[in-house]
C-alpha cells in the first residue's frame, strides 16, 4: 500500500467582484483569494481492489460520488485507467474546515485527492496539469492546489500569484446549522443583479486590468493590513447579507471591534475580521462572542498562509 497524507488549506477571498455572465452558464469574476492555516487534513492510500472509498466520521460529508474527494478520486481513475486498474484509492478525510461555508473546504479536499493520487500512483504531472483537472472539478480547485494570495478571474480558474502574505491573522464565525449553497448565491445576484452585467469584452478585460493596478494589489504588496481591511470587497454580500439578517449582524458586531476591516468570505455565510496580531483576532473574538451569546455561533482563529497544499507524509 501507498499513502499520502496532506493538509488541504482553507481560503477567504479578500476581494469578490462579479463582472459578468459567461456562456458556460457560470459568471466572470475578478478575486483576490488568500489561503488560511485552517485545514483539512486528508491521507490518500492505494488499494488492491479497483475501488474508491471515502471515510470521514463527520455527519455533514457524504461519502459518495457527490463530495467532490470522490469526484477527483473518480476523475482521476477516468484520466488514468492503466494505474486505476492497478491500485484503488481509499480516502480519510478528517474535516475541520466547516462544510458550505464560502471557505473552499469542498474544492480543497477535492484539489489534495488530485495531489496525492499523483503522489500514490507516480503519474508525474505539473502543478499545471494538475490544475487543468482540478478545473473539470470546480471554479476553486485550481487555486486550492497551489495557494497563497492570487487574482483569480474568469470562473475563478485563470490564477495570478501575488506577493506572499503571511503576517495577518483572522477570526471567523459561522452560524453552525446556517449553510449556503454556492449555486444559489450566484443564481439570486444574477435574479437581482443581471442588468449591471458587463458584455463588452473591451470593458471586461479593463475591469481585470483595474484590478491589478488597484489599491488592493498595492497594499498587499505592502504589506499594509490597515489598507488591506479598508478595501475588501465582496459583491455576493449585496444578496446575502439581505437575506440573511443574522450573517449582516455578525458583520456589523465585527466591524464594531475595530478590526483592520471584516467581510464574508465568497458566497458566505462565514463572516471574517482580518487582525494584526493573534491577541488583537482573539480579543475580537471574545467580544463578539460576548455580544452574540448564540451556542449555534462558531469560531476560529487562524493565520493568512502563503501555501494551499501541504504535504505531511509520504
Ligand atoms: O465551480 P463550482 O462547482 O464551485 O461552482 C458552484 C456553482 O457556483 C456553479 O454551479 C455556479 O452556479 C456558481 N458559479 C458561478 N460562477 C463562477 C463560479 C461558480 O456562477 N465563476
Amino acid at each position: 500500500m501507498r499513502y499520502v497524507s496532506l493538509l488541504a488549506a482553507a481560503k477567504i477571498n479578500l476581494y469578490l467582484e462579479i463582472l459578468g455572465d459567461r456562456p458556460d452558464g457560470y459568471h466572470e469574476l475578478a478575486m483576490i483569494m488568500q489561503s488560511i492555516d485552517l485545514a483539512d487534513k486528508l491521507e490518500v492510500r492505494t488499494s488492491r481492489t479497483q475501488i474508491i472509498r471515502v471515510y470521514c466520521q463527520h455527519p455533514e460529508v457524504p461519502k459518495d460520488q457527490t463530495n467532490l474527494a470522490y469526484k477527483a478520486a473518480q476523475l482521476m481513475a477516468k484520466k488514468f485507467p492503466d494505474a486505476f486498474a492497478q491500485y484503488g484509492v481509499e480516502i480519510s478525510l478528517q474535516k475541520n474546515i466547516p462544510v458550505a461555508a464560502g471557505l473552499a473546504g469542498g474544492s480543497s479536499n477535492g484539489a489534495a485527492v488530485l495531489v496525492g493520487l499523483d503522489l500514490v500512483w507516480n503519474l508525474g504531472l505539473t502543478q499545471s496539469q494538475l490544475q487543468q483537472l482540478g478545473a473539470e472539478l470546480g471554479s476553486d480547485v485550481p487555486f486550492c492546489i497551489s495557494g497563497g494570495t492570487v487574482i483569480a478571474t474568469g470562473r475563478g480558474e485563470k490564477l495570478a500569484p501575488l506577493s506572499d502574505l503571511d503576517h495577518l491573522y483572522l477570526v471567523l464565525a459561522k452560524y453552525k446549522n446556517l449553510s449556503i449553497s454556492t449555486a444559489w448565491a450566484y443564481q439570486a445576484y444574477r435574479e437581482k443583479f443581471d442588468n449591471t452585467y458587463i458584455t463588452d469584452t473591451v470593458i471586461l478585460e479593463q475591469r481585470k486590468k483595474q484590478l491589478n493596478s488597484g489599491g488592493l494589489v498595492k497594499a498587499i504588496a505592502h504589506k499594509e493590513g490597515g489598507q488591506i481591511g479598508k478595501l475588501l470587497y465582496n459583491d455576493l454580500e449585496r444578496v446575502i447579507l439581505p437575506a440573511y439578517p443574522q450573517v449582516a449582524k455578525l458583520k456589523d458586531e465585527f466591524i464594531k471591534c475595530n478590526p483592520l476591516g471584516a467581510m464574508m468570505s465568497g458566497s458566505g455565510p462565514t463572516v471574517f475580521a482580518l487582525a494584526e496580531s493573534k491577541t488583537q483576532a482573539e480579543e475580537i473574538q471574545e467580544k463578539v462572542k460576548t455580544k452574540i451569546a448564540d451556542p449555534d455561533l462558531q469560531f476560529w482563529i487562524a493565520k493568512l498562509n502563503s501555501t494551499g497544499m501541504k504535504i505531511i507524509q509520504h
